[in-house]
């Protein structure tokens, strides 16, 4: 090779490094965007604004983070509704909030105060409604290993680990 040549080469070989480089670092900053906001929904406007309000009514945030929120003043480890729909469908939700008694279905191992209510008195439409929107709360699939973590240590106590069960 010639003194030219060789220095053609050598070029070339530092922006084939560079423009990996920037690749790279492009995609650290996309993951970074994507890896913001985990929750997602595919609710309709109306569904969102409808199940909101009564959600906000009845104070589930008192207990439950959703969409990251949460009243933190209460220091209630209740499993976050962010996802739910990952682990819950319609039918189950519905079922689960017309209970007199909601342990009967799902079991607790808190002090009475701190479990969930029962919202059996509220209409069947408000109970529709909040069980139509959180079966629509998923999680983005990165995040979903997360989401099985938090709630499985938050219904149990005990920590996650990879052969845990689901909990049904
Ligand atoms: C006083 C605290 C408290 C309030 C208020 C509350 N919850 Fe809960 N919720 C819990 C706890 C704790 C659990 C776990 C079961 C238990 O310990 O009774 C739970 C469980 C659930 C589950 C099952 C979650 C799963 O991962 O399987 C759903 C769904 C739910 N709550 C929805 C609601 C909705 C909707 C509201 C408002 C209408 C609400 N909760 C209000 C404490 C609360």
């Amino acid at each position: 090779m010639r003194a030219g040549e060789k220095g053609i080469a050598v070029a070339m070989v530092i922006s084939v490094v560079i423009v990996a480089v920037l690749k790279f670092k492009n995609a650290e900053e996309v993951n970074e965007v994507e890896m913001d906001i985990p929750f997602i929904s595919d609710a309709s406007p109306e569904l969102t604004a409808k199940a909101g309000e009564i959600i906000r009514v009845y104070n589930c945030r008192e207990c439950h983070f959703l969409w990251g929120i949460r009243d933190l003043d209460k220091a209630v480890p209740a499993p976050p509704l962010d996802g739910v729909g990952e682990f819950r469908d319609e039918p189950w939700l519905f079922n689960y909030l017309s209970q007199e008694t909601p342990q009967d279905v799902l079991a607790t191992r808190l002090k009475p105060q701190y479990r969930m209510p029962s919202y059996a008195h509220l209409s069947d439409d408000e109970r529709k409604t909040i069980a139509r929107y959180l079966a629509t709360l998923k999680v983005k699939d990165w995040y979903l290993p997360d989401a099985k973590k938090k709630r499985y240590e938050k219904l149990t106590g005990n920590d996650y680990t990879d052969d845990a069960e689901i909990i049904q």
